[in-house]
């Protein structure tokens, strides 16, 4: 495979990239221009496997022949033997290509040069090159020993060869080789940007509060974060830097878009964690302070419930959460003239379905399919809705204690928005074939921690409903942001798997 790896730049991602392949029986030697980084990163290292002899998770043979395998380098010409050089150096394309056109003049003419830059372009690195088709992109994620994922990217002039010896590298030290080749954002970034875009635009239409979001999308859909404590974590410049970077770099395509609640927060300093713990959260000692679910007052329910649903499932768990609060589910077509109205739409926000089927507005409310009705509801009110009524709703469903969030009109709610977008993005980067639909979701569930991956969220909820709510979403906005992806739709109509790949042409090749 590789007989010696040299990783220049030895920061967070350096050490954890010498430490996976020194574990994996590679011999590897670091070089950094500050030498004390060397220093710091191999005793950091040294700690970090000494701890996991004391776990019982390494012997302490293993434990020096690894150790004898991660050596200094004292100079770049040091790293002469190597027949493959990794960079993680600074963020910044003339010191790579400089580093590289270095290189190049010390290894072998066979060496495999590869780049760990999370957002520079690998083709334009290697156009610095004699030989670019040795450049790949290597791109793991941090802390690298645990995030078992690396992106393998094929640069514009990148020789196959190299990206498959250095898929069965990271694959035999244990991480997955997600290959894709050179898009803006590559795959995971370019995957993860539908999450935190999408929420914050639902912010800046003031449909929910940050903290009902993320409440909604963590005990919905299973997101481990919600998007906004994600930006905490992250640091909402890193965060609106990419959203920035990759929207530019698709050319202002409307998915992409970026919001102005995100450059103003990043002007205020407001950035999460590392910011004094001032964020869209305060943190205290490390603490996210949380503001205490809403309480509402008690108030007697002397109305029954209509709900224009027919799914079996849907108005059996309606009507037993109103049962527990002593209200009644009406069977008939029609609503009763007392009724409390409850609507189910998929993309459509609560006035259109109102207009259209001609219903009472003042007693009228949307619930979300999409919840997991035993661990939150989602109710949507209008403009017209009778606050009376509202207070009915939340007291009669969740009187078996089961939360209620009440949010403005939106097309698609929080969940179906948000779920919509992660698939349709995902759908349109398999159709780009920047991704297969396996690897697309393997990456993102590895890489980004999401429950499911955007094709297995589609199917979970159902693609044809994805599709009906992106058409939804698209028709009440009127905007190109939530066209549905081809590979979507096509599936959705052919009654076939998101899974199913284009076939390939059947014309021979001569
Ligand atoms: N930190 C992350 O989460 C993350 C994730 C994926 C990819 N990356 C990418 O990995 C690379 C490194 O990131 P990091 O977070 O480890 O950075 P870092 O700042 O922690 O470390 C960079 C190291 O490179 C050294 N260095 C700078 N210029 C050099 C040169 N010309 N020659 C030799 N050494 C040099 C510095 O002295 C420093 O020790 C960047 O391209 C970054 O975008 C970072």
């Amino acid at each position: 495979m590789f007989s010696r790896i040299g990783v220049i730049g030895s920061g967070a991602m350096g050490r954890g990239i010498v430490q996976v392949f020194a574990t994996s029986g590679c011999e590897v030697l670091l070089y950094d221009v500050r030498p004390e980084a060397v220093e710091q990163a191999l005793s950091f290292n040294k700690d970090l496997l000494e701890r996991q002899v004391a776990k019982g998770k390494l012997s302490p043979e293993q434990l020096a022949q690894t150790l004898a395998r991660m050596q200094p380098a004292a100079s770049l010409e040091a790293l002469a033997g190597c027949d493959l050089l990794i960079e993680a150096i600074v963020e910044n394309l003339e010191a790579k290509q400089g580093l590289f056109r270095q290189l190049e003049a010390i290894v072998a003419p066979s060496a495999v040069l590869a780049t760990n830059t999370s957002s520079l372009s690998v083709t334009q690195i290697a156009s610095g090159c004699q030989h670019p088709e040795r450049v790949a992109g290597f791109h793991f994620f941090n802390p690298v020993p645990l995030m078992k994922i690396v992106e393998v990217v094929r640069g514009e002039r990148t020789q196959v060869q190299v990206v498959e010896r250095l898929c069965a590298l990271a694959e035999a030290a244990g991480h997955f080789a997600a290959q894709t080749p050179d898009t803006p954002g590559f795959l995971v970034n370019h995957a993860g940007r539908a999450y935190g875009t999408e929420a914050l635009r639902i912010l800046g239409e003031n449909i929910a509060d940050f903290e009902q979001i993320d409440r909604i999308l963590r005990d919905g859909p299973g997101f481990r974060m919600g998007p906004f404590e994600l930006f905490d974590l992250t640091g909402l410049d890193i965060s609106h830097g990419v959203m920035e970077s990759i929207y530019a770099q698709f050319y202002g395509d409307p998915r992409y878009t970026p919001s102005y609640l995100a450059a103003q927060r990043v002007a205020a300093g407001l950035l999460g964690r590392k910011s004094d713990g001032q964020g869209f959260y305060r943190y205290v000692d490390g603490q996210q302070l949380r503001s205490p679910q809403p309480q509402r007052a008690h108030v007697s329910v002397d109305r029954s419930f209509w709900l224009d649903s027919q799914d079996a499932q849907v108005r059996g768990e309606v009507a037993a959460l109103l049962g527990a609060g002593g209200a009644m589910l009406e069977e008939a077509a029609q609503p009763s003239a007392n009724a409390i109205c409850l609507i189910t739409p998929l993309g459509e926000d609560a006035s259109s379905v109102i207009a259209r089927q001609g219903l009472p507005a003042e007693r009228t409310l949307a619930l979300d399919t999409f919840c997991d009705f035993s661990k939150r509801l989602v109710l949507m009110r209008q403009p017209a809705l009778d606050p009376a009524f509202e207070a009915q709703a939340v007291q009669a469903l969740g009187s078996n204690g089961v939360p209620v969030e009440v949010i403005n009109d939106s097309p698609g709610f929080i969940i179906q928005r948000v779920v919509a977008s992660v698939a349709n993005l995902g759908a349109e980067i398999v159709q780009r074939g920047i991704a297969t639909p396996a690897t697309l979701d393997r990456a993102v569930m590895l890489a980004l921690g999401y429950p499911r991956g955007p094709l297995a969220f589609a199917e979970f909820y159902g693609a044809d409903k994805i599709l009906a709510v992106l058409r939804g979403i698209q028709g009440c906005y009127e905007e190109p942001r939530y066209r549905p992806s081809p590979w979507l739709r096509r599936r959705v109509q052919l009654g076939l798997s998101l899974q199913t790949p284009d076939q390939p042409s059947a014309v021979q090749e001569q």
